[in-house]
């Protein structure tokens, strides 16, 4: 569809987020759980729903789940603010730390969506490229925020696409030597070994924690995301949302999720192990692959076009994230753990749409 003319300018020029959907049986495209909520999530909810008293706004402050997930990545409860999916806090953050014309800092290939919202936004913003093994070039890094004099820094770690974990040190490093606000988006921590939330609480000055309920808490439906930080960042960032943003079902639907802490934990423990068996079978097929710490594995047909493949695998019944539009992913593929099954299916196919 052509653009409306009275679209703002830089807006009409954009191409937008995109991740196509194809019908097929099997989905490996979007970093989604591959299982429904347990059933003790659904009755939780549906026993809350009734208390809820839909015809008063929802909590402002979302006490009751706050206090929840602060005690559940042990921290207080005015470290946390919740929001409509983690793009929603991201969005919050640029708008209360970085603005129309303030320059942000993003580390190439990351996560669409860091630049595109700040893009958006007016803001400006600096695209960094990585190291060929993905890990963030931190003296470059550093170079690029005191240089720009850049409000805000994004770290995605484990990084999407790439799946690549950031050293710690690389954080502390930006933290203490500029003067920005770092932004670790933690999308995917807990499929990882380490958190940005073991070094010393102190960095919370500098440091946002951005995590959510979409991948591991297998709610991607629900809209559910929040940050970490010091309670001043916090208070700041709740600056940049509307009032009653956070619906009394999406509060609701976040407490039911923490009651099955112990059901969550064994899936990730089963995606982890996914992950180990998908990386074995990516061994023995021609294609290279990276190590990743999350949901997800970047892989690359040494041989074959990444298109052909994926076009292969789309009419052989499995849809993967074909990230060769991506800069710096040049014939890449991204394939999402799955169920055993899924996985399975996936190596079975990618085999004969390699040859
Ligand atoms: C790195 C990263 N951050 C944030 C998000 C957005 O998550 P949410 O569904 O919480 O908005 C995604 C979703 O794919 C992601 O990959």
């Amino acid at each position: 569809m052509s653009k409306h003319p009275n679209l703002r300018a830089d807006l009409a020029l954009r191409e937008g987020y995109h991740s196509p959907q194809v019908d097929v049986s099997v989905r490996l495209n979007t970093n989604e759980s591959p299982y429904a909520p347990p059933a003790g999530f659904t009755e939780a909810l549906a026993r809350s729903i009734g208390d809820l008293g839909l015809n008063r706004y929802p909590d402002r402050q979302a006490v009751l789940l706050r206090s929840a997930i602060a005690a559940l990545d042990g921290v207080q409860q005015d470290q946390v603010v919740c929001a409509n999916g983690s793009n929603e806090v991201l969005q919050a953050t640029l708008l209360a730390f970085a603005g129309p014309s303030a320059a942000v800092v993003v580390a190439e290939p990351t996560y669409a969506l860091h630049s595109h919202i700040a893009s958006l936004l007016g803001c400006k913003v600096v695209h960094q490229r990585r190291r060929a093994d993905f890990t963030v070039d931190a003296e470059a890094m550093i170079e690029a925020v005191n240089s720009n004099g850049a409000a805000i820094a994004f770290i995605c770690s484990p990084n999407n696409p790439t799946g690549t974990l950031e050293p710690l040190e690389t954080i502390q490093r930006l933290a203490t030597e500029t003067d920005a606000m770092i932004v670790v988006d933690e999308a995917y921590g807990q499929f990882a070994p380490r958190s940005v939330l073991d070094l010393d609480a102190g960095i919370l000055e500098r440091v946002i924690v951005v995590r959510t309920f979409s991948k591991t808490w297998a709610l991607a439906g629900v809209r559910l995301g929040y940050a970490i930080s010091s309670p001043s960042v916090i208070a700041g960032i709740s600056e940049g949302l509307l009032p009653y943003h956070l619906s009394s079902l999406t509060q609701a639907a976040g407490l039911a999720a923490l009651e099955t802490a112990e059901a969550m934990a064994v899936r990730i423990h089963a995606i982890v192990e996914g992950r180990g068996e998908v990386a074995a079978g990516l061994q023995g097929l021609p294609v290279e692959q990276w190590p990743s710490a999350a949901n997800f594995i970047l892989f690359r047909p040494n041989e074959r076009s990444a298109d052909e493949v994926w076009q292969g695998l789309v009419d052989r019944g499995v849809l993967v994230r074909n990230c060769v539009g991506w800069p710096g992913l040049e014939n890449c593929l991204r394939v999402t753990i799955g169920t055993p099954e899924e996985n399975t299916k996936f190596l079975d196919e990618l085999g004969a749409a390699l040859t």
